[in-house]
């Protein structure tokens, strides 16, 4: 699909066809008076005759209206003038199925002109690219035979008036940076844990500086040893896959400018080890790189945009296996930053990895660390699949994630992090366990993690129940791409 800007008129304009909005009312959108008149009321016409209610979602595909265009569809807006985020969105997805449903090969489409409530045309521009992305979006690279049609529709042009061809040409190109970096994280995601090694992402890794000029970094086994990355090693020592301690970095700032840097968890397969999961849905524990693939997405997009900052990611990255080398619960670890921990759960090993990672990054002075986690199954009990957990002391850090993940529509909530909770995480043999018991289970994950983070400002973003979807629609989301791209646009260091 190509996607473009085109300053024209919706009925002068040639093209197989315009896609417009009308309200509950019968009120027509500017684009949809001006094929009205064009076509001497055939729009009004349609609604006079009761074809179209306006209602939200409703759509309404006319032919052979007397304008340029060979089909007019239009898509109903509901009754209020100002739409809200959530009713734009669905008039676009609405609008995008009716009009992949037609034979058309190239449309113009004008829905963005309506008005959403405190949103800009840029925020509709990137709204629309975003979200049509995610309705294309297909993940059938391993089947051997595709029975799915070929999309009929080659390019769709954004309508835009003549003053706004520079900001709309931008907002275009930046929604396309963010879609690339979307559909990266959701193929990592969804692919398997055979061929989604540690390894594998790696490589994804080194191919990324590649094509974006980053520099890169890839720690092996030996060198995590020499750092005492002991804790993150322990969870790696159950598998026969290497681990690896990816580090990238993207330079678009100052070389003085403090980074911010992001961490993923990159589990590319927990069994849970010794304490073994359940088998029924352990296919969906290869989801558990999904804050690595955020991370390999987001730096892909803001590379794409050319962000004016400086941003490191930083990836630990093993499978989590039950061999006969592997950790069992009683054992106790040293961590990189000296203290030990009680492994009573070997299930509980994304913190394993991620508080020595957390060590790691001190060095780099960080304006701001931001991990993103398929944490714990907690969160999902907390917060179902409509937000990631956002924990962080800094408010300011967690006002910001808070009000990107709004703009992004890729939202978060903000759990607490009280010391109160720390209590749960007392070991009698070590300085702490690595779990805190079921009571809030996510919130003591994220105490745990705290432990590491004393040195720069900190947020976790525990993205169990938001990284993929499960049942019918199984797969990768994409998120929290959207959220950390839109933190990453408007951050002032
Ligand atoms: N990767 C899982 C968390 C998870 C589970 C995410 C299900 C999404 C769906 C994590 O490593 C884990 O196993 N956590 C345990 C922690 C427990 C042992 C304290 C959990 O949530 O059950
Ligand atoms: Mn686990
Ligand atoms: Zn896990």
């Amino acid at each position: 699909m190509q996607f473009s800007i085109k300053a024209v008129s919706p009925e002068t304009a040639k093209a197989a066809c315009v896609v417009v909005g009308v309200y509950q009312d019968h009120t027509l959108s500017p684009s949809a008076k001006a094929l009205d008149q064009a076509s001497g009321g055939a729009l009004r016409q349609a609604l006079k005759g009761g074809d179209l209610s306006g209602k939200k979602g409703s759509t309404l595909l006319l032919h052979r209206t007397s304008t340029h265009s060979a089909r007019v569809l239009l898509v109903g807006l509901g009754k209020d003038k100002t739409l809200s985020d959530k009713t734009f969105l669905d008039a676009v997805r609405a609008g995008w199925k009716a009009l992949a449903a037609t034979g058309a090969a190239d449309a113009l489409w004008c829905l963005h002109e309506v008005a959403v409530t405190g949103r800009d045309l840029t925020w509709k521009l990137r709204s629309t690219t975003v979200t049509i992305h995610d309705v294309l979006y297909r993940f059938d690279q391993l089947k051997s035979s595709n029975d799915a049609e070929p999309d009929k529709l080659k390019a769709l042009a954004l309508v835009v008036d003549k003053p706004q061809i520079k900001t709309a040409q931008t907002a275009l190109q930046q929604a396309l940076a963010e879609a690339h970096g979307i559909a990266l994280t959701r193929d990592l995601g969804n692919l398997p844990s055979n061929l989604c090694t540690p390894t594998y992402l790696a490589t994804t890794a080194k191919n990324l500086a590649k094509q974006f000029k980053l520099k890169v970094q890839v720690l092996e086994k030996k060198q995590m040893e020499a750092l005492k990355m002991l804790s993150l090693l322990s969870v790696a020592k159950g598998s026969v896959q290497p681990p690896k301690f990816i580090i990238l970095h993207y330079q678009g700032g100052a070389a003085k400018q403090a980074p911010v840097v992001l961490v993923g968890k990159g589990i590319t397969f927990d069994s849970g080890g010794i304490s073994l999961k359940p088998g029924e849905g352990m296919d969906e524990m290869k989801y558990d790189m999904c804050g690595a693939a955020t991370v390999l997405g987001t730096l892909h997009a803001i590379a794409e945009m050319q962000l004016k900052l400086n941003v490191i990611g930083v990836i630990p990255t093993c499978e989590n296996m039950p061999n006969g080398n592997a950790s069992k619960p009683g054992d106790i670890v040293t961590s990189m930053s000296g203290q030990t921990i009680e492994i009573l759960n070997t299930d509980a090993e994304g913190r394993l990895i991620l508080c020595d990672a957390l060590t790691y990054v001190a060095r780099f002075k960080p304006a701001a660390v931001i991990d993103i986690a398929t944490l714990t199954g907690a969160c999902i009990i907390a917060l179902g699949h409509v937000h990631s957990g956002l924990y962080s002391k800094d408010e300011q850090l967690a006002d910001a994630l808070l009000h990107a993940g709004k703009a992004a529509n890729d939202t978060a909530w903000q759990m607490p992090l009280d010391d109160d909770y720390q209590e749960q995480l007392k070991s009698n043999f070590a300085d702490m366990a690595n779990i805190g018991g079921r009571p809030g289970g996510s919130v003591t994950a994220a105490c745990f993690l705290s432990r590491f983070t004393k040195e720069y400002k900190w947020a976790h973003l525990d993205i169990a129940g938001t990284a993929w979807k499960s049942g019918a629609a199984k797969g990768a989301t994409g998120r929290p791409v959207p959220l950390l791209i839109e933190f990453l646009k408007t951050y002032k260091p």
